[in-house]
Formats: C-alpha cells, sequence, structure tokens
C-alpha cells in the first residue's frame, strides 16, 4: 500500500508489493471512486475546483494508461445523485468539467480508439452537460477499443430502484410471473446492461483518497469485485498507481464462494 506523508507531500511504497505482470490477467472492467480531489486543492491552500480541475488531467492520464494496458471498460465516478448537496459554485463547476474535457480531449479518445458513454440520470444535468455528453458519445460512437464509461448523476440504490420499477411495469403488461424474475433480468435492467454480459461487472474496483466505503457506487455489480483501497489523493493518481492496483488483483485468489484446491485435493473431493 502506498502511503502518504503529509510533511513530505509524496508517497512512499511502504512494504514489498507484487509486481505488475502485463502479460497476466487484465481486469477487464475496473471501476475508481475517485476521491480526494478537494483535500489535494486544500494542501495548496487553492480553491476546492482547482482540486477537480487537477482531477480532470488524472482523468485523462488514467484513460490512456488503461487502455494501454489492456483494461476493456474504465468506469469512473464522476458525479454521484448526492453530490448536488455541495456548493452551488463547485456543482456548477463539476458540470462544467465533462464539457472542457470532452472538447479538449475526444481527438485523442478518436485517436486511441475510446468509445464514450454516460451512465446515469443524465436527465437531470444541465442542457450544456448534456450536449457535451451527447456530441463525445456521438464522435466516439465507431470505435471499438475501450469503454470510458463516466457515471454522472449516478447513484446505486436509484439505479435498483429504477430497474425495479421497469420489471414491475413488463410484468403488469405482458404477465410475467414472479419467479421468472432471475439475476440476470435484474442485470439487464442496471445502468451496466449496455455492456456485454461478460464485461458489466468491475473485476477491479479502486478507491483513492484512503476513504474505504463504497458510496452508493455500482452496488450489485461489485458482488465478487476485488477492492483496492490507497491513500493517494485522486489528482496524484497516475498510471503507476493503476498497474500498482492491477498488480494487486493479479495477486488475488479468486473464488466466487468456492473452492480452490490444489490439483491433489480436488481429486480427494471428486474421487
Ligand atoms: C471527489 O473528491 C470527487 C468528485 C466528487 C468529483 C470527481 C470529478 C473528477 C475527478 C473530474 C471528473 C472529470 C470529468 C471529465 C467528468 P472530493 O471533492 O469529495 O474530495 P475530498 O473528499 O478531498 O473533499
Amino acid at each position: 500500500m502506498w502511503r502518504l506523508f503529509p510533511q513530505k507531500n509524496k508517497y512512499v511504497q511502504e512494504e514489498a508489493e507484487f509486481h505488475f505482470d502485463p502479460a497476466g490477467n487484465i481486469p477487464k472492467h475496473v471501476a475508481i471512486i475517485m476521491d480526494g480531489n478537494g483535500r489535494w486543492a486544500q494542501n495548496r491552500r487553492l480553491p476546492r475546483i482547482a482540486g477537480h480541475q487537477e482531477g480532470m488531467e488524472t482523468v485523462k492520464t488514467v484513460t490512456k494508461h488503461a487502455s494501454k494496458i489492456g483494461i476493456k471498460v474504465l468506469t469512473l465516478y464522476a458525479f454521484s445523485t448526492e453530490n448536488w448537496k455541495r456548493p452551488t459554485e463547485e456543482v456548477n463547476f463539476l458540470m462544467q468539467l465533462p464539457v472542457d474535457f470532452f472538447d479538449k480531449f475526444v481527438p485523442e479518445l478518436i485517436k486511441e480508439n475510446v468509445k464514450v458513454h454516460v451512465m446515469g440520470y443524465t436527465e437531470f444535468l444541465p442542457a450544456h452537460t448534456q450536449d457535451a455528453v451527447k456530441r463525445a458519445i456521438e464522435q466516439t460512437k465507431n470505435n471499438t477499443g475501450m469503454v470510458l464509461n463516466f457515471a454522472l448523476n449516478y447513484g446505486s440504490r436509484a439505479e435498483l430502484v429504477t430497474a425495479t420499477q421497469a420489471i414491475v411495469k413488463k410484468a403488469q403488461a405482458e404477465g410475467v410471473a414472479a419467479e421468472t424474475i432471475d439475476e440476470s433480468m435484474i442485470a439487464d435492467h442496471l445502468m451496466t446492461g449496455f455492456l456485454p454480459v461478460d464485461l458489466r461487472d468491475p473485476e477491479l474496483l479502486i478507491r483513492t483518497s484512503g476513504e474505504e466505503r463504497i458510496s452508493n457506487f455500482l452496488l450489485w455489480q461489485i458482488a465478487y469485485s476485488e477492492l483496492f483501497f490507497t491513500d493517494a489523493l485522486w489528482p496524484d493518481f497516475n498510471g503507476e498507481l493503476l498497474e500498482m492496483a492491477v498488480a494487486s488483483f493479479q495477486n488475488r485468489n479468486r473464488r466466487f464462494g468456492g473452492l480452490n484446491l490444489p490439483v491433489a485435493d480436488e481429486h480427494q473431493v471428486t474421487e
């Protein structure tokens, strides 16, 4: 784990960690809770929005690096349904960020073959933000590489409520029996339903800034995700730390509730 030494204002590796293997198992879907912009700015006696501005630069760096190492879907928590509670000035700035980001960065996204998607209650975003989002989706729609999926005005509980409402409506209209409602039907109705089935659930969830909570993000989809928490504040996150998170993932023993027995033991069980 990387620890922040505030006096030196830098990250040092505290203990021997695993090495990133570019030819090893790369998580297909990585989701990130980008936290710590405000503290990054505060540490520099800057206004909070300076942290978000720098955070946007990190989004560019991390997007390019994620695409380079072969991640197929990168989902970034950019604005939650709860973030409206912040001061108007900050909310306005956060609503302008996608406009600036896409206006400047789309040519590079096209060059990198990255396809933009946005999930969330986008209809409640200001018109200029909605327009920027629609434009970026349109401009990158023919790209076939990594999906850059922004969660914008997203909340997982709201997503589950919306999915449940849609399923109940369908059941009422088509006379679907309650017993036929299964996990795949629910997954189809979530905001990750646009992705191919094997890419919907993040294999790795990263949260920056030392906070270790999920904050209403992808509650259904992270049922079996590996979690990686780092003290690095989001503006300080980079390709190297992404590789460290992936290296940690590569050394996890994922059992999905089953057993991962050595070959000899496996024989004992089956015989
Ligand atoms: C959390 O940090 C961060 C956010 C609520 C906003 C995240 C947005 C970005 C990183 C930029 C997004 C870029 C695009 C292109 C949409 P915080 O403000 O809660 O930090 P704190 O916990 O230190 O106060």
